[in-house]
């Protein structure tokens, strides 16, 4: 069956209040590109790509998180594959895991899923990961590559962020970004990939003061902190732009009720459930400000599932020579 084409993404219009900037139709379309893609890649190289990812122990939101990625691969006719570790492995076994996987001609991209458990040295097992495989881009080779400006495998978070404004045509140019939030998976990332589109950047964090007005300065805010609704309508500028990266699981009724008044789809899921996931943006509150904002959910996670597969596709024209960096 012929699939429905695509809705089409109607511009930013800086002069609009609370436009929900939609992940999972801006996800749709970067899986339909990468999907063409793979059928070129699968014809000019007689294979299909392949992404290994690693998971260890049974954190109910990382399994949640690499069978998405699973489904994104089978969506777009990359190989996915997920290798299932116990909680109590070895650091030495995780760590033969990867040098394998590196070794293994057959794979193109391998991810390690984080939080790993204490006894694995997280930071050593990245150490591992081939750059020309590093589809998280958390090497620090990958790090220094996409800071000083040379093509590399960008984090996929903010890789997101970033074609979710392009695609929206959201001005980014001489803009001031403000971005809450320093860590290595999103907050710095971000910083360098917003100073690569010409944006002022300030990076947040929990020291900084008056981070009220901090944020209130930012024509762009981006909250990556992990905090449930931390940011309010008071840190928002009249027409900013809020791209909410949090996603945080709340389990108090009394809490959902303020977060959002009178909503009843989220009563009833949370009545289903026992649990909403929320951003960490107040965004019943905030929304009425910003000229664009991401829900949670709906926004920017369905973009880091798209853009690993993005990168897997990227890593593997590489490996096989199509593209020269
Ligand atoms: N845990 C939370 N976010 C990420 C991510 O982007 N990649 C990996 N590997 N683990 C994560």
């Amino acid at each position: 069956m012929a699939e429905k084409p695509l809705d089409e993404i109607t511009p930013f219009d800086p002069d609009a209040r609370g436009r929900r900037l939609d992940g999972k139709l801006t996800s749709s379309h970067i899986l339909a590109e990468v999907g063409e893609h793979v059928t070129e890649f699968v014809e000019r190289v007689g294979r299909q790509p392949k992404l290994v990812a690693v998971l260890v122990g049974d954190d109910p939101a990382s399994a949640t998180y690499v069978a998405s990625k699973a489904r994104g691969c089978e969506r777009v006719g990359i190989l996915g594959e997920t290798l299932r570790l116990d909680a109590e492995v070895t650091h030495d076994t995780v760590a033969d895991t990867v040098r394998t996987l590196i070794a293994d001609d057959s794979v193109d991209g391998v991810l390690v899923q984080l939080p790993l458990p204490r006894q694995v040295d997280a930071k050593a097992i990245l150490d591992l990961v081939d750059p020309a495989k590093d589809v998280d881009g958390f090497h620090p080779a990958s790090v220094g590559r996409l800071w000083s400006g040379r093509p590399a495998l960008a984090p996929a978070t903010p890789s997101g962020v970033i074609e979710l404004l392009h695609r929206y045509q959201v001005p980014l140019q001489g803009r001031h970004a403000v971005i809450v939030g320093r860590s290595n998976i999103v907050g710095k990332p971000m910083a360098a990939l917003l100073l690569r589109e010409h944006c002022t950047v300030t990076v947040c964090h929990s020291r900084t003061r008056d981070l009220e007005a901090v944020c209130r300065s930012g024509d762009l805010l981006i909250a990556a902190v992990g905090r449930t609704a931390m940011i309010g309508p008071d840190h928002v500028r009249d027409g900013a732009v809020v791209i909410d990266v949090g996603i945080n699981r709340i389990e108090d009724s009394e809490l959902l009720a303020e977060l959002y008044p009178g909503n009843e789809k989220r009563r009833r899921g949370f009545a289903k459930r026992g649990y909403s996931v929320v951003g960490d943006v107040d965004y019943h509150h905030a929304a009425p400000k910003a000229a664009a904002i991401t829900p949670v959910p709906g926004g920017v996670g369905r973009l880091t599932v798209a853009m690993v597969i993005a990168n897997t596709l990227a890593a593997a024209r590489r490996r096989a020579g199509l593209d020269s960096e």
